[in-house]
């Protein structure tokens, strides 16, 4: 498996595949990579001939008070994980080779309504930076097709969207959450969890799943819900950011007449923010 840190180097190697006619998937992410985001790579291998997965901390999406100089960097084990899942080259940039005005100067790409509760509500800015990244990252590689997590659900409806909007040619694909054997979501956050929050933190699928259990016992009481589980939150001792049930199609407040349903939710344990959620059919 390869690694280029340039986007000439990465040009050069896209033109030799594209020569070959090979089918090409895209993996984008942070790094520090866990069984989540290895999954996303066999899924694309199972896609595509070639599987190329970025690596970049992405500075646009983290705000001024966020994790962005602590966010673990493991650039050598996340090459190993990759090499076995079968990633045919890595592509790592460096701040300056992706925004190389600075951010101030950068143009920014902005999807309106399902980008702004949730996630988007609490951390402003957060998914103008992912949509801004992932529309470069696309431009660069020109996948066939791009495999994101449905861990981070709003992600990937903005990702959906931008797509969508911008009439880029790439076929995206959701790819389901890997959770720890407690139910925890893999994330790269969980590192950051001492030994008691790591304890009290599989609490955060649970409300979710007793929620879900009341939607389907028939409650449409969906606010109610909602204050129940941040609740349940609260007294584990958790800080909840929001606990949301939204339709799975715009993401806004669930209506009576919804089918899909998503229940969202974010909390802090300690200082580490998790988020998770869980989608139900009525
Ligand atoms: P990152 O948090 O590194 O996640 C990269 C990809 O892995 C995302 O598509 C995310 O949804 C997926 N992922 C994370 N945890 C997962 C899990 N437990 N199960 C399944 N998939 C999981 O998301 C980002 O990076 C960035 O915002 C990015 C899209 C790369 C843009 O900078």
């Amino acid at each position: 498996m390869r690694t280029v840190h340039t986007l000439k180097e990465l040009r050069t190697m896209l033109r030799g595949y594209r020569q070959k006619g090979k089918r090409i998937a895209l993996v984008p992410t942070m790094g520090n990579l866990h069984e989540g985001h290895i999954s996303l790579v066999r899924r694309a291998s199972e896609t595509a001939d070639i599987v190329i997965t970025s690596i970049f901390v992405n500075p646009m999406q983290f705000g001024a008070n966020e994790d962005l100089d602590l966010y673990p960097r493991t650039l050598q084990e996340d090459q190993e994980a990759l090499d076995k899942a079968g990633s045919t080259l890595v592509f790592t940039p460096s701040n300056s080779e992706i925004y190389p005005e600075g951010l101030a100067r950068q143009t920014r790409v902005i999807v309106p309504e399902v980008s702004e509760g949730h996630c988007g509500a609490s951390r402003p800015g957060h998914f103008e930076g992912v949509a801004t990244v992932v529309t470069m990252l696309l431009n660069m590689v020109q996948p066939d097709v791009a495999v994101f997590g449905e861990k981070d659900f709003q992600q990937l409806a903005v990702i959906r969207k931008l797509v969508r909007d911008l009439m880029l040619p790439v076929e995206i694909v959701g790819a389901p959450t890997i959770r720890e054997k407690d139910g925890l979501a893999k994330s790269s956050r969980n590192g950051f969890l001492s030994k008691s929050e790591r304890a009290m933190a599989p609490v955060v699928y649970r409300t979710l799943k007793e929620a879900a259990g009341k939607i389907n016992q028939g409650r449409t009481d969906f606010h109610v819900i909602e204050e129940e589980a941040s609740q349940a939150l609260s007294e584990a001792g958790l800080r909840p950011d929001y606990f949301n049930i939204a339709s799975s199609l715009t993401l806004k407040p669930a209506a009576d007449e919804d089918k899909e349903l998503t229940l969202l939710t974010a909390a802090f344990l300690g200082t580490t923010r998790l988020i998770d959620n869980l989608s139900l059919t009525r």
